[in-house]
């Protein structure tokens, strides 16, 4: 078992994060798109880390538990990283909002505050790239990079 860093999203800003953070930790690449997770996985693990791909959809509740199941499997996750989402260049506000906006809540929700546990302990922290501040998140560093 080793810590485990989660991300969701394995675009270029998820990737990026992966490669700072996930060094002997396990890496588990998740994204809308199955095949843009496991082509993350195989460039990460080519660059020496160790990796698992799966499917998810941040705007998907049930998707997100899921997640958390096969990230729990390879040991405790220490690390969420949050860099999947969509901009107005590639879908339109309704769409925007169901994955940004309802998604990230959904994410955090079930990760930090579900009745089934919270699944990050008090000393890791959570990234996003999508959108535009910082954050405390009570004694739980959450970032989110600026445009
Ligand atoms: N790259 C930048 O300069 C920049 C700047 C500001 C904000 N952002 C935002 O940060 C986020 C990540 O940026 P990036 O450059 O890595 O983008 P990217 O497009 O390379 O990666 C985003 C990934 O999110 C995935 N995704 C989309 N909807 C999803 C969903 N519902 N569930 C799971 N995965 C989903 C996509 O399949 C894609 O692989 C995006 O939301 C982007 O709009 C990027």
């Amino acid at each position: 078992m080793k810590d485990v860093v989660a991300v969701i999203g394995a675009g270029g800003i998820g990737q990026a994060v992966a490669r700072r953070i996930g060094a002997g930790k396990h890496v588990v690449l998740a994204d809308l798109r199955i095949e843009t997770a496991q082509a993350a996985a195989k460039i990460l693990e080519n660059a020496g880390f160790e990796t698992s791909a799966t499917q998810a959809d941040l705007a998907s509740r049930e998707s997100i538990r899921a997640l958390i199941e096969h990230a729990r499997g390879f040991g405790p996750i220490r690390n969420l990283v949050n860099a999947a989402g969509v901009s107005p260049s590639q879908a339109p506000v309704a769409a925007i909002l169901k994955v940004d906006l309802y998604g990230t809540s959904v994410l955090l929700a079930e990760f930090l505050m579900s009745s089934r546990g919270r699944w990050i302990t008090g000393s890791d922290f959570l990234i996003d790239g999508g959108t535009t501040a910082s954050y405390f998140y009570g004694d739980l560093q959450y970032l989110k990079a600026t445009h």
